[in-house]
């Protein structure tokens, strides 16, 4: 091989290397990876990354090259000479890939292993998913529940995933991890995260109507942060103290103090009624279910009085469906989930707020 083709050859690798770096690395293609796990997976994709440029360039240059040094002349129609075997040839395009595809295997298996294994203080957090909101629950802190998933920065995190109609699937595009979360199965994700703040948590699964509302946050604090929040949460999931005495005569429930009305609206949006409801006292604007700013009229025309009406479409949704909805969107498990102080105060706040609205 002559020296000027070697260097044409150089020449066209380097430019071809160079156009492919710049699309790989100039636009921002991955998010930050917040989690020890999404750094090694980042590493995985660069590997891979750099065996393709490589190979591009060599591949785009060979060919250029070609290209420019065999064309053929205008009026020749003849067939090139035939090219038989070449043993050395073959063996390199078959060792090369041979070996750059098990390095990416090793690779990518050690990352899977490093991933899954779990540390000693490994923090266990239950998701459980249902049309259309995650819950996560801190078995180790009473059960302590959040419609948003609270993490502890640099600590082993587990996560037990449920699901109570179909499947979901839970992404945080930070954490670069995706686990559908299937009927009938636990499935299980391991993070680390090592980045402070907020970060998307979406669900990844066609799941029905409002699969595009199911969307919630994943937040990571400070370990000491996170602690102070367990117990403050853990605080208020403690049942409340009884309000009337039990040799006092007795208020009746119904009455909507301020006070109740907040305690209604916090139920309102701990249990993500907002992801499907429009409700403008909770500056709600979901379009999945009915709008709950017209409840006077839904009760008009279900016949029924608005107090009643509201409760048992909250315990029992399909009882009556309004015109235009469908059953079974509404999971009926939210009625069960709340203790009798949470119903009666969203009652009340629904109740109130529709009022309201009336004028
Ligand atoms: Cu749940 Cu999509």
């Amino acid at each position: 091989m002559r020296r000027g083709s070697v260097v044409a050859l150089l020449g066209l690798a380097l430019i071809a290397g160079g156009v492919a770096t710049a699309v790989a690395v100039v636009p921002t293609w991955l998010p930050v990876a917040a989690s020890r796990e999404a750094s090694r997976i980042h590493f995985v994709i660069w590997f891979v990354v750099v065996i393709c440029i490589v190979i591009f360039a060599i591949v785009a240059a060979v060919m250029a090259y070609a290209i420019m040094k065999f064309r053929v002349k205008e009026d020749d129609f003849e067939d090139g000479p035939p090219v038989h075997g070449h043993t050395g040839l073959e063996i390199t395009w078959t060792v090369i890939p041979f070996v750059l595809v098990t390095a990416i295997a090793i690779v990518s298996a050690i990352v899977l292993s490093r991933n899954d294994a779990q540390a000693q203080d490994t923090l266990r957090i239950n998701v459980q998913a249902q049309q259309f909101e995650f819950t996560f629950s801190y078995p180790d802190a009473k059960n302590v529940t959040s419609p948003v998933l609270m993490l502890p920065k640099d600590r082993s995190v587990e996560l037990y995933m449920r699901s109570l109609d179909v499947i979901h699937s839970l992404f945080v595009p930070q954490f670069s991890q995706k686990e559908d979360i299937v009927p009938g199965l636990v499935t299980q994700l391991h993070i680390t995260p090592t980045r402070l703040g907020t970060f998307p948590l979406e669900c990844t699964e066609l799941c029905g109507l409002g699969h595009s509302l199911m969307r919630s946050q994943a937040v990571v604090m400070e370990p000491a942060a996170f602690n102070a929040w367990l117990k403050t949460q853990e605080k208020n999931a403690a049942p409340p103290p009884p309000t009337t005495a039990p040799s006092s005569t007795g208020t009746t429930s119904t009455s909507t103090t301020p006070s109740s009305s907040a305690a209604g609206l916090s139920v309102f949006n701990a249990n993500g009624c907002s992801s499907c409801h429009t409700l403008s006292a909770a500056g709600a604007t979901g379009q999945v279910g009915p709008d709950l700013d017209k409840l006077v009229s839904y009760a008009q025309v279900a016949k029924q009085p608005l107090a009643a009406f509201i409760h048992q479409s909250i315990v029992d949704p399909n009882a009556y469906i309004q015109p235009g909805y469908q059953k079974n969107i509404m999971p009926g498990t939210f009625g069960q989930s709340l203790t009798k102080t949470q119903l009666d105060a969203l009652v009340a706040f629904l109740v109130q707020s529709a009022q309201a609205k009336k004028g």
